[in-house]
């Protein structure tokens, strides 16, 4: 039985408009799910992606050169008993930039799912990418769970410089999701010889090296973490610099043989192009390593040297990429 009581204005008005917002929703949700689908907003996810792995890094060598390492004393608690940091705990300021630190690994995260779900609704679908894609997300919760061993020993020089490096790690594979998602997903096929390939081979090695190095000179000098009771390697800061140095010379004679190789022998205009970004990443980070020294590691100039080592992982990867191309042999969707 029909009802013949007469409807409101007011209702008559209600109906049409909940359904036309409800039809704009779905054909909001469609267009963005097509958007996706195509790769539009791929790039600028993928791109804040990598700047969010760098800022971290930055922000992680403020909490060392404030010494604020131990802020937070407990992991992951700051205080006992609280995820944030509490008025009356003993830390001063420290316990605000570390756990600082520790909320920015949330926006991170977040960057790193929205990454891979970014890939994963391309269409057609991209296997070799997905996996590429899913290594930022593995990498936040490794990198969340070494912070916390981190805490719990003290700062140990060894898992401090874990820590850098592994973040090292993930900035390299955020540049080459970046850029692999520009390109095919078939087979790599070499652009260069492979002399030219060995010769970048062992640019890549010496770089790591300089890498790893680095973080000996800095666990062996007097930033370290905690500003009380810094821990560290032991080693002569003179002889760990210098050791650290001489691989840079050893790096850019590297470069000088790849690039007068890319010049002499068949490349890529844009491979020739990244070398020289690389040698100007290295002048800079070289000339900002020598004055710190010189200098007593001013902070600020520590803290560049930190975005130099990052933005010349970036290079280097670039560079690396450049090196190959991926064909177009995409994988129909499933
Ligand atoms: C390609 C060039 C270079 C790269 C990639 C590089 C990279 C690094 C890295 C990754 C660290 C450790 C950062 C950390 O643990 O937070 C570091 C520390 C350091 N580097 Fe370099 N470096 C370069 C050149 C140099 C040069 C030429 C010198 C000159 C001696 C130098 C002196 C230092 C010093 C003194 C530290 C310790 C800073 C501290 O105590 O916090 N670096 N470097």
């Amino acid at each position: 039985m029909t009802s013949t009581a007469p409807r409101s204005p007011g209702a008559r008005t209600a109906e049409p408009s909940a359904a036309t917002s409800a039809t704009r929703a779905s054909g909001l949700r469609a267009r963005l799910l097509q958007g996706a689908r195509q790769g539009r907003w791929l790039r600028p996810v993928l791109l804040a992606n990598l700047v969010a792995q760098v800022v971290i890094v930055i922000t992680g060598g403020v909490v060392r050169l404030t010494g604020s390492g131990l802020g937070c004393p407990d992991w992951p608690t700051c205080a006992a008993g609280s995820i944030a940091p509490v008025v009356h705990q003993a830390e001063g300021f420290h316990k605000y930039i570390e756990f600082g630190n520790r909320l920015l690994t949330g926006p991170v995260g977040i960057l790193a799912v929205a990454a891979l779900v970014a890939v994963l609704l391309l269409r057609p679908a991209r296997p070799r990418l997905r996996l590429v894609a899913a290594l930022p997300v593995v990498g936040v919760l490794v990198q969340a769970v070494i912070g916390g061993i981190t805490v719990h020993t003290d700062l140990s020089p060894v898992t401090v410089s874990t820590h850098f490096l592994v973040s090292m790690g993930l900035i390299a594979v955020s540049t080459l999701l970046l850029l692999r998602a520009g390109e095919g997903d078939g087979a790599p096929r070499p652009l260069v010889p492979t002399a030219v390939r060995a010769l970048a081979v062992a640019l890549a090695a010496t770089t790591a090296a300089v890498l790893v190095v680095g973080t000996v000179v800095t666990g062996s000098g007097p930033h370290s973490g905690d500003a009380d009771e810094p821990a560290r390697y032991g080693f002569d800061p003179r002889t760990v610099s210098w050791l650290h140095a001489d691989l840079v010379l050893l790096l850019v004679g590297l470069l000088v043989g790849l690039l007068v190789a890319l010049h002499i022998a068949p490349s890529t205009p844009v491979a020739r192009r990244r070398a020289w970004w690389v040698m100007g990443v290295v002048l800079v980070q070289g000339l900002i390593g020598y004055v710190q020294y010189a200098t007593d590691l001013p902070v600020v100039l520590v803290a560049l040297h930190m975005l130099g080592a990052c933005l010349l992982v970036v290079a280097v990867t670039a560079l690396w990429a450049s090196l190959r191309e991926r064909t177009d042999e995409l994988v129909p969707a499933a």
